[in-house]
């Protein structure tokens, strides 16, 4: 691996007294798509919130270690700019439910306090809802509120807001599990397109989607990483027990 857009040192986070990631070393490459699996509770969750500085957010929640963001020290960033350039997706399609679809995706500008003009408001819409590959189904009901849609297109309409300021990395919680296996192809086949212009970071629970789509593997046990490489390798080789068991459905 040669050129990470992000790494993390030793991190390690905590809730209160509960450690859950212990001593976590991942380099995430530039415009590939990262899978991060393993077994509900093992910390992959806490960690994509370590990395865009939303585990700080949580009452009693703190991290020890170093992230870096490029070559900036992630945790002595400004959180708003890190949110910025290191945007996330939720599990649960989240547009804002009383804003148009149109409000939606500028929401980001708007939380900032930049204030756009219209034209430049309308092309960075248009740019973000053809990235997101929803703009052909709501180019006549922009100005129409974001539930009214399918909860995959409400998931797209999150992407497209995600994508909307511009981030170098999307993280990814779980983003096709509230949905049926259509809507879960199109996103997934999304995901793919969108590494051209973002670097990705998935954590699924569903090992088929990460072979279908990653570049790398992470697996994650008990908060610790436990193993970590080409997905390709990671499958149909993998280097540790616990990583082979996962995959091979005998827990998890
Ligand atoms: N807000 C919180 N307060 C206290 N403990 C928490 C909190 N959120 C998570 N934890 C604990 O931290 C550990 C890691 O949780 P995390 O949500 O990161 O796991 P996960 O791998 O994402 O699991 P899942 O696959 O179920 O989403 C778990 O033991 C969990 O109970
Ligand atoms: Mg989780």
């Amino acid at each position: 691996m040669s050129n990470p857009i992000m790494r993390t040192e030793d991190l390690c986070a905590y809730f209160d007294d509960h450690q859950v990631l212990k001593g976590v070393n991942l380099s995430i490459e530039e415009k590939k798509v990262t899978a991060i699996m393993g077994p509900s509770g093992c910390g992959k969750t806490t960690l994509i919130r370590c990395l865009n500085r939303m585990h700080e957010l949580t009452p009693g929640a703190r991290m020890m270690g170093k992230i870096w963001l490029r070559d900036q020290d992630l945790l002595s960033m400004n959180p708003m700019v890190v949110r910025r350039r290191v945007g996330m997706v939720f599990q649960k399609p989240n547009p804002f439910p009383t804003m148009s679809i149109y409000n939606n995706v500028l929401a980001g500008y708007r939380l900032n306090g930049i204030r756009l003009k219209r034209d430049e408001a309308d092309r960075i819409v248009e740019g973000a809802l053809r990235s997101a590959a929803l703009w052909d189904e709501v180019k006549d009901a922009l100005h129409k509120r974001g539930t009214f849609l399918s909860g995959g297109q409400q998931q797209r309409l999150c992407i497209a807001r995600a994508l909307a300021v511009q981030p170098e990395v999307l993280l990814m919680d779980e983003p096709t599990s509230a949905l049926d296996p259509k809507a879960t192809d199109h996103i997934e086949r999304l995901i793919v397109e969108l590494k051209e212009q973002v670097t990705i970071v998935i954590v699924t629970h569903n090992i088929a989607q990460a072979g279908r789509i990653s570049d790398y593997t992470a697996f994650m046990y008990l908060g610790e990483l436990i193993e970590y490489g080409p997905t390709e390798a990671l499958f149909t080789a993998p280097r540790d027990s616990r990583t082979e068991e996962y995959l091979t459905g005998k827990f998890g």
